[in-house]
């Protein structure tokens, strides 16, 4: 039954320069994951993601392809929508920005912000490069040098528009104060402090007259916006603020949660609170910010030829066991590390040995000891029952404690404890010796609880591995329509068969043919 509640959660929209390595989908899939999950829980939930597909990288890489800007991003924006249905993610919406009702509404918010003195004219000052016509910043420069052509760069001047930030300095410090839960994690919010607010804002170049791939400032259009007056404000106008239909906006606004990489923390924890502050609407309840999953030699990049695409895991080990891995693999206070060897060790220990087998074995013994008929719960028949279903239910507690603190990769591991326990159980009981000893009741008693620890893994782990969670349901006898109260009810398997032989869920890997299968995948 769908209630009241609401759930907004946005992702970045992406700039789409080329095609997508596993890194750039962490965002795609922990949200789409935490929608699911709140779909789940019976809310309303809306998911947001687009392109953003303005500003002088995009002009450079269709001039270099010989083709205009609107083509090279209408390639871009296929490339994304064709992975994100790939990959199964489930977005209500996707903004491009080049979209006629989002250009419109930038231009209106733009001139507003001129008229009441948010923004002012003034000089751009920094390093061009005179063949890509490109302005670069000290920290960009490769060996000194453009990063594009590598050739000379020289300093120079430009006319442009500033977003006068100091003004809202002082309101955004007393915000990040009395909003404890507005930024997570908490370590976020003291480099934001430490490293940009306190030193002393500086205002920020929201036009520029060196490119033409923009939103033309209207009183002024020999001006473009400049890219983060633009991209940012996609996560209202895609709701339809400033439009004649603005309900999506009434009703979602302000989001609950726009989860964001690292590199973009700036903008999103400063800037973009600015804006809205500016506009008078009220501010997102939280803003997650991940950090990244590289490689053992740092980022991946096609010159180190350390790049993994989704595709290629997928197509060889199915969609879960990626999901899984991204998930699991990116811990909250450092970068997560792809290696080969830990993507084949996590598929073959957690998703092959622990839950494949315990499904597998399940299965097999409700058929040989019962005929197939899952046996009816009687309430606990000894402390071992009863340890085992306290000892779920505290880690149901524990991943939801974890999901709340935005500690996605311990909510994970949690879910898989589960596992590992239901497991145990099977040590603990040893129905075969049961069977044996024609303890029936202890036995039926055993049954009902595999399948009642089987059951909830199939539900939670159901937001980031629904085809998992279908086939254990379906090979379990048991339906996929279930929500997140179904936790409570568990235990009840009144009539229900399994299949007659169990199907492995996954299939174990040779280690050594896989890790150098994926380590030929890189390029
Ligand atoms: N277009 C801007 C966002 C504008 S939002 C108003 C942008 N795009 S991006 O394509 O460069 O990055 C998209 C997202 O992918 C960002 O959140 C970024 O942090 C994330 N990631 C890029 N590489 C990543 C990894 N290697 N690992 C995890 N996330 C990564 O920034």
């Amino acid at each position: 039954m769908i209630n009241l509640n609401k759930f907004y959660i946005t992702t970045p929209i992406y700039y789409p320069s080329g095609k997508y390595h596993i890194g750039t989908t962490y965002t795609e899939v922990l949200v789409d994951s935490l929608k699911k999950y709140h779909k789940m829980l019976g809310e309303d939930s809306f998911m947001l993601t687009g392109a953003d597909e303005h500003g002088q990288k995009i002009e450079n890489i269709a001039k270099e392809k010989g083709i205009t800007p609107k083509e090279h991003v209408d390639e871009m924006a296929k490339i994304a929508k064709d992975l994100w249905a790939l990959m199964k993610i489930d977005y209500d919406k996707f903004i491009r920005t080049t979209d006629d009702y989002h250009e419109k509404v930038v231009q209106d918010i733009f001139e507003k912000f001129l008229a009441n003195g948010d923004i002012y004219l003034g000089e751009y000052e920094g390093l061009y490069c005179t063949p890509c016509e490109s302005f670069w910043t000290e920290s960009q420069l490769v060996d000194g040098k453009c990063p594009d052509c590598g050739r000379e760069v020289k300093p120079a001047k430009e006319e442009a528009y500033f977003f006068n930030m100091k003004k809202y300095q002082d309101r955004l410090l007393e915000y990040y104060e009395s909003h404890p839960d507005f930024i997570k994690p908490d370590y976020r919010k003291q480099e934001m402090l430490n490293n940009f607010i306190k030193p002393g804002l500086e205002d920020l170049c929201v036009s520029r007259t060196s490119f033409t791939w923009g939103i033309p400032v209207p009183s002024n259009p020999k001006h473009v916006v400049y890219v983060w007056l633009d991209a940012l404000t996609n996560y209202i106008t895609a709701l339809g603020y400033g439009q004649e239909n603005d309900n999506l906006f009434n009703k979602y606004w302000p989001c609950d949660m726009h989860v964001i990489g690292k590199d973009i923390a700036r903008f999103h924890l400063i800037y973009w609170p600015i804006f809205l502050m500016a506009l008078n609407l009220p501010l997102p309840k939280t803003i997650f910010v991940h950090n990244w999953i590289n490689m053992k030699d740092g980022k991946m990049s096609k010159s180190k030829g350390n790049v993994i695409y989704p595709e290629d895991l997928i197509s060889r080990y199915g969609l879960d066991a990626l999901k899984f891995y991204l998930l699991v693999s990116m811990p909250s206070s450092t970068d997560g590390i792809f290696t080969p060897e830990d993507f084949v060790e996590r598929y073959n220990s957690h998703l092959c040995n622990d839950l494949g087998n315990l499904v597998n074995r399940t299965i097999s013994m409700i058929n040989k000891y019962f005929e197939g008929n899952i046996p009816d719960y009687k309430g606990h028949i000894n402390e071992v029952d009863e340890t085992f279903e306290n000892n779920v239910n505290s880690y149901i507690k524990e991943a939801k404690r974890y999901l709340d603190n935005c500690e996605f990769s311990q909510c994970v591991s949690t879910i898989f404890s589960i596992v590992s326990r239901t497991n145990k159980y099977i040590d603990e009981t040893a129905p075969w010796a049961l069977y044996k000893e024609e303890k029936m009741e202890e036995l039926a008693s055993c049954m009902n609880h595999l399948a009642y620890g089987i059951k909830t893994i199939a539900i939670l782990i159901r937001p980031f591995m629904e085809e998992t969670s279908d086939n254990i349901l379906r090979q379990m006898g048991l339906d996929n329509n279930v929500t997140i109260e179904d936790l409570k009810n568990c235990k009840n398997f009144d009539g229900i068969k399994v299949i007659e032989k169990g199907e492995p869920i996954f299939v174990r890997l040779e280690d050594q043919v896989e890790v150098e299968y994926i380590k030929g995948l890189m390029s």
